[in-house]
């Protein structure tokens, strides 16, 4: 009997969320109009709800021992397309996605992704850095997919809005915690034959992570991979799912050796640094100069970006982009690895099938050159140092 009843209430409980997030999310195939004014009164109460919880104090987290983990926020952006257009997207409650088991994601990987940081300032803003760079690389990335492109304004507009939602879960200043943007798209309607899909949804989600390296940034060891990660004229440029998929033995196997990570070659030759599973390289030879892969099968990193801006407009030093060759690695100053996560991580050595390569730069602390560049980078994302036109998007 009490199980029963206990049944019951939870029924009720799910059925009533289930009208719920039926309320707030927008289903494929409701018209436009009704969509639309269904939009504008939950977006009314959105902000209605927003304004009261404006006060509302941060989450009770203590942000100084969060790890690089998920942690759900409580708001999450969803915009879906069907019959060629995207409609107008909303914020919603609901964390959980449900597909059909036949859709194009889960059968044929049709999904792409992006990944920014929301922080807090010196004096207190919630900012992003350069956002219009993440809409851009998402659009190479639909494109090279044969899915639809999301708008970059709307891409920039979504982020903000997801933010401004989440306010209570962005760390603040001093904190070293951010507060992780993760955009994804994928083909959500059935597909069998190999085909693009036709529906897609483009979500948003949130999560705070903690300082990347706690207690300072430490050295890492990372071998030569003999796993590729890009075929040639391949995918390796874009932000796709399938590629990290597939990284996926090659980093558990690199972790199994004692490695922190794989830096892998072009796959054509196996002569020239291309990248890590996450991160681009930066080195800085024996006269200071900072050198950089260029290869069209590695990520272009918007971090890698930044740092060779700064290095050339804010440090005044000399910037290669070329190939590089394993070969002369053993001839670097220095050497890190570039991505949003970390901003930079310092290697210290790079173990290429039992030769070891030790960077002159050792195992105990960043070199100085990538020291200044990490130093001026975070300086500029933090507000202690002016940043250059248009690379800091004040939210709040
Ligand atoms: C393969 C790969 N390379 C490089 C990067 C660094 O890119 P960004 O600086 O834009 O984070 C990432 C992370 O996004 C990545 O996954």
């Amino acid at each position: 009997m009490i199980f029963i009843l206990t049944f019951s209430v939870k029924r009720l409980i799910i059925e009533n969320e289930l009208e719920q997030s039926d309320r707030s999310a927008p289903k494929p195939g409701e018209s436009a109009r009704s969509t639309a004014v269904t939009e504008e009164k939950d977006q009314a109460a959105f902000y209605q709800k927003r304004k009261e919880e404006s006060s509302m104090e941060k989450k009770n987290i203590d942000w100084g021992n969060i790890g690089f983990g998920y942690i759900q926020t409580d708001y999450r952006y969803v915009s879906y397309f069907k019959n060629g257009a995207w409609d107008n997207g909303q914020i919603t409650t609901d964390a959980n996605i449900v597909l059909n088991e036949c859709a194009g994601v889960l059968q044929y990987a049709q999904t792409i992704f992006e990944g920014l940081k929301a922080y807090t300032t010196e004096d207190g803003h919630i900012v992003t850095f350069r956002p219009d760079l993440n809409a851009e690389r998402l659009e190479q990335s639909a494109q090279r997919l044969e899915m639809p492109v999301f708008p970059r304004d709307r891409f920039i507009d979504a982020v903000n809005q997801v933010v401004a939602a989440n306010e209570a879960f962005v760390p603040p200043y001093g904190s070293g915690a951010t507060l992780y943007i993760r955009p994804y798209m994928f083909g959500s309607n059935p597909v069998i034959g190999v085909k693009p899909a036709e529906e897609y949804q483009f979500r948003i989600l949130t999560t705070p992570v903690g300082p990347y390296f706690k207690g300072g940034a430490k050295p890492i060891t990372i071998r030569v991979s003999d796993f590729d990660r890009a075929a040639p004229h391949g995918t390796g440029h874009i932000k796709a799912g399938l590629n990290y998929a597939m990284s996926l033995h090659a980093i558990v196997s690199a972790h199994k050796e004692g490695y922190d990570e794989n830096m892998y070659l072009d796959p054509a030759t196996r002569t020239k640094v291309e990248e890590t599973g996450g991160a681009n390289f930066l080195f800085v030879t024996k006269d200071g100069k900072v050198v950089t892969p260029k290869s069209s099968s590695i990520l272009p990193s918007i971090t890698r970006r930044s740092l060779v801006y700064v290095a050339k407009e804010y440090l005044g030093l000399e910037v290669e982009e070329r190939e590089v060759l394993l070969s002369e690695v053993s001839d670097m100053a220095e050497c890190g690895l570039c991505g949003t996560a970390a901003v930079i991580s310092p290697v210290g050595k790079i173990v290429d099938h039992g030769k070891e390569i030790c960077l002159p730069s050792g195992m105990t602390e960043m070199g100085p050159v990538t020291k200044k560049l990490y130093e001026t980078l975070t300086g500029i994302q933090m507000g202690r140092i002016e940043a250059p036109e248009g690379w800091i998007h004040v939210i709040k």
